[in-house]
């Protein structure tokens, strides 16, 4: 399986989700401003991947920090790598747990903070791996045998330190022997169903079809769909879903043909503090994102344009949410508390 992201001497080495599927390429960030570019530019993205570059971009801040000041710096390392995305709440979740590390370590030398930041940001990265084959476990028991799942975005290994929620769920029940085939939706503007989704999926042999947005509700239908499952970048404490655009038309598409909408997500995911999903930030993206499709022009010059980068989807919508401490259901505001322990 592809590696995503990796600490090495030479610094976080990304596989480059801006150039997939076409050019297979890696990148270094030698330093924390270039770990909060790689996320701010979508060259890493997904939430819980995204949480795992902010916690390597805490600790190679760390290693080029100087002793005098260091509170200071790390702050500021910190409310940078906190400024790139505001949506996937794993982000500040992975900062958040960096810095009470660094805290914890206060009055050690300086060689020895440096030395347990990097091991705490391979931590996070190994458990995030730990953590979805729990996911997929649960999961694989809802996934129904011989029929097409169909998901939105990526929410696999890329998206992930590795294995995947959604797709995690996918590959876990294909492991347990069920005969089951993937719809990936496109995924406009970015494309990470059929750049990412699709290339993913191939790599390990799990038959998946490619569809545009647009063709989801017919698929839903005419009975195709077995059931859907994607990925969050933040849920509430009521249950609402904040997901990649598109993911709410998928949603209420699925309760209106009564297919099981699934969520997979870890609980770092979980901000529970939100009442409900109306209080989740709502990136807004390039509008070159829209008006361009890889690099090419297809809407005339002076289009105007929304970009929201992600959607809300009411938790009325969703059938359950799998997390790797269990399966949580309607009532969510007191099901999610139980997955948090
Ligand atoms: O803008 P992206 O590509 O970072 O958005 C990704 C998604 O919306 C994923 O579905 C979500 O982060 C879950 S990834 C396991």
């Amino acid at each position: 399986m592809v590696e995503t992201i990796e600490w090495t001497p030479q610094g976080v080495v990304m596989i480059d989700q801006t150039r997939l599927p076409l050019h297979e390429e890696y990148v270094t960030c030698r330093n924390y401003q270039e770990v909060a570019t790689a996320i701010r530019d979508m060259i890493i993205r997904g939430a819980p991947a995204i949480g795992v570059a902010a916690a390597m971009g805490v600790a190679i801040g760390v290693q080029h920090a100087s002793e005098a000041d260091l509170d200071a710096q790390v702050d500021a390392i910190c409310e940078t790598l906190a400024k790139t995305r505001p949506t996937a709440v794993n982000l500040f979740w992975a900062i958040d747990r960096m810095k009470r590390r660094y805290t914890a370590l206060r009055g050690k030398p300086l060689a020895e903070v440096r030395e347990r930041l990097i091991q705490e940001a391979q931590l996070v990265r190994e458990e995030d791996i730990a953590i979805n084959r729990a996911i997929g476990r649960h999961g694989a028991a809802l996934v129904p045998d011989h029929k097409t799942v169909l998901t939105h975005c990526n929410a696999g290994a890329l998206a992930t330190a590795g294995y995947g929620t959604a797709l995690g769920v996918i590959r876990a029940a294909r492991e347990s022997g069920k005969q089951i085939d993937v719809f990936a939706d496109e995924t406009r503007p970015f494309l990470q169903g059929a750049r990412l989704t699709v290339w993913e999926l191939q790599q390990d042999g799990i038959p998946t079809t490619l569809i545009t947005d647009n063709m989801a509700g017919h698929f839903m239908k005419s009975g195709r769909i077995g059931c859907v499952v994607v990925g969050a970048d933040r849920i509430a404490g009521n249950g609402d879903v904040a997901n990649k655009i598109g993911t709410y038309s998928v949603a209420v598409l699925a309760k209106e043909n009564g297919v099981p909408f699934f969520v997979a997500a870890p609980v770092s995911t979980l901000d529970l503090q939100l009442a409900s999903g109306g209080q989740i930030p709502i990136e807004q993206r390039a509008a070159a994102e829209v008006t361009h499709v890889c690099g090419h022009r297809v809407a005339p010059e002076g289009t105007a344009v929304e970009n929201p980068a992600f959607d809300v989807t009411p938790a009325r919508y969703v059938t359950a949410i799998i997390t790797e401490n269990g399966v949580a259901r309607a009532p969510y505001e007191e099901s999610l508390k139980k997955m948090v322990g």
